[in-house]
């Protein structure tokens, strides 16, 4: 039985198998997640959120996940190499933070426009 997974804020789906991460289905909807420990619960770039009412959908966190995220696993935070999917579920991506500064940096810049005008 195959699941919608849905990629936020990119809005990209996509259908797949239960057992699947969410590393390996947002590669495959086109979705760049970060990494540099390439899947073993070490870099924690991939972290990604998903609503208490979705959790669910996620099969319950291993116990890797568990030691790197402790609390934060309550305000529905996962590693999306470790999560693997048993429902349909939408998965918020966050900015990445170096675009995320950038972006800020950019509108702070055009507010200061708009405000000279
Ligand atoms: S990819 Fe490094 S912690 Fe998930």
């Amino acid at each position: 039985m195959e699941h919608t997974i849905t990629f936020l804020p990119q809005n990209k789906s996509i259908r797949l198998k239960a057992g699947v991460n969410l590393l390996s289905a947002a590669r495959r909807a086109g979705v760049k997640i970060p990494t540099r420990c390439d899947g073993k619960a070490a870099c924690l770039m991939c972290k990604v959120k998903v609503d208490g009412d979705q959790l669910q959908s996620l099969h319950p966190p291993t116990d890797a996940e568990q030691r790197k995220l402790g609390s934060l696993l309550e305000a529905g935070t996962r590693l999306a190499c470790q999560a693997k999917v048993r429902g349909s579920v939408s998965v918020h991506v966050p900015e990445d933070p170096l675009k995320a500064a950038i972006r800020k940096q950019l509108e702070r810049q055009q507010q200061e426009n708009d405000d000279w005008f």
